[in-house]
């Protein structure tokens, strides 16, 4: 039974603090005892808020992911974590390099193995709610899975 899951992109500021936050909704739910956490390959913006696109969409769902501050990840976390989950290639190609075995990517899980789009390169907020049902619906889909 997984105990612990990792939700892993670039910035840790757009797309895994949702991930976390979809993931810590489901999981209340649910009723379940599953650790969600979330981190960023990259260090530029280690201590920032989620960018304003994600908090707001992440808010109209009624979620809640203000409080939530950047953090990059460790090698420690590849063994903390039971699960790693990379929203993208390039996040899964990195935590490939950095030793992790233990990475699924979040696509795999109703989307064909699609990346996730990185929202931080949008124009403003048209695009949000399509990254938001990637996340929601493979989020849940891949809880499912391991809590089977
Ligand atoms: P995220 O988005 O990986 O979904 O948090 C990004 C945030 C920052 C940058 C790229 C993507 N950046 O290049 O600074």
């Amino acid at each position: 039974m997984l105990k612990s899951i990792l939700f892993v992109c670039l910035g840790n500021i757009c797309r895994s603090p949702l991930a976390e936050g979809v993931a810590k909704a489901y999981i209340e739910e649910k009723a379940l005892a599953i650790d969600a956490e979330s981190a960023g390959t990259g260090s530029w913006h280690i201590g920032e808020a989620p960018c304003e696109g994600s908090q707001k969409i992440a808010k109209l769902h009624g979620i809640d992911i203000s409080h939530h501050r950047a953090r990059q990840i460790t090698k420690e976390d590849l063994k903390k974590f039971d699960l790693l989950v990379a929203l993208d290639s390039k996040n899964l190609a990195d935590l490939r390099s950095m030793g992790a075995s233990n990475v699924v990517k979040l696509g795999s899980f109703g989307y064909d193995g699609a990346d996730v789009p990185d929202p931080y390169f949008f124009d403003g907020f048209e695009g949000f709610e399509k990254v938001y049902e990637m996340i929601e619906t493979c989020t849940r889909n891949l809880i499912d899975e391991y809590s089977r």
